[in-house]
């Protein structure tokens, strides 16, 4: 990773002050790391009605596919706990959208980390291939958040 990794886990665990975590107290902070070197960061937002709530991984992606981007490098995540934070299996589906080379950084409060890639946390994941494979559908496999344009551009 061409950017260093004190700032990626800073830049989390800043972002992990404005978690909304009244139900767990759990707080959570991310940032995503863009090809060309763009942060986008996200914290945990819980709710009443605890299903919706979103993790802070989720968060700092979509906000990062909202912004235009879907050309990721690395992730980083941290509860700022003893304990190196590992993304949930959702999030880990969503990461694998946008590519198995993802790096993600688990860091704890202290900035140290455990690094592994998206595709290492989630072995055997489904894929969009799968459905661009089936007849009628688009050709090829690969990275669908590529391969498949939105309809509304
Ligand atoms: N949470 C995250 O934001 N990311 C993770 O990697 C694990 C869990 C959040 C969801 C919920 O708001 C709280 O932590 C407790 O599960």
């Amino acid at each position: 990773m061409d950017f260093p990794v004190e700032k990626l886990i800073n830049a989390a665990l800043a972002a992990r002050e404005r978690a909304y975590a009244p139900y767990s107290g759990f707080r959570v902070g991310a940032v995503v790391l863009t090809r060309e070197g763009r942060c986008y960061t996200g914290c945990n937002v819980e709710n009443a009605s605890y299903g919706l709530s979103c993790c802070a991984e989720r968060v700092a992606l979509f906000k990062a596919v909202s912004s235009g981007e879907r050309d990721f490098q690395a992730i980083a995540v941290t509860a700022g706990t003893e304990d190196f934070c590992a993304p949930c299996g959702a999030c880990r589906q969503v990461l694998a959208e946008f590519g198995p080379h993802i790096d993600v950084y688990m860091a704890n409060g202290r900035g140290e980390y455990r690094l592994k890639t998206a595709a290492e946390l989630l072995p055997e994941a489904f894929g969009g291939g799968a459905m661009a494979a089936k007849e009628g559908g688009p050709a090829g496999k690969g990275n669908v958040s590529r391969l498949i344009e939105p309809v509304n551009r």
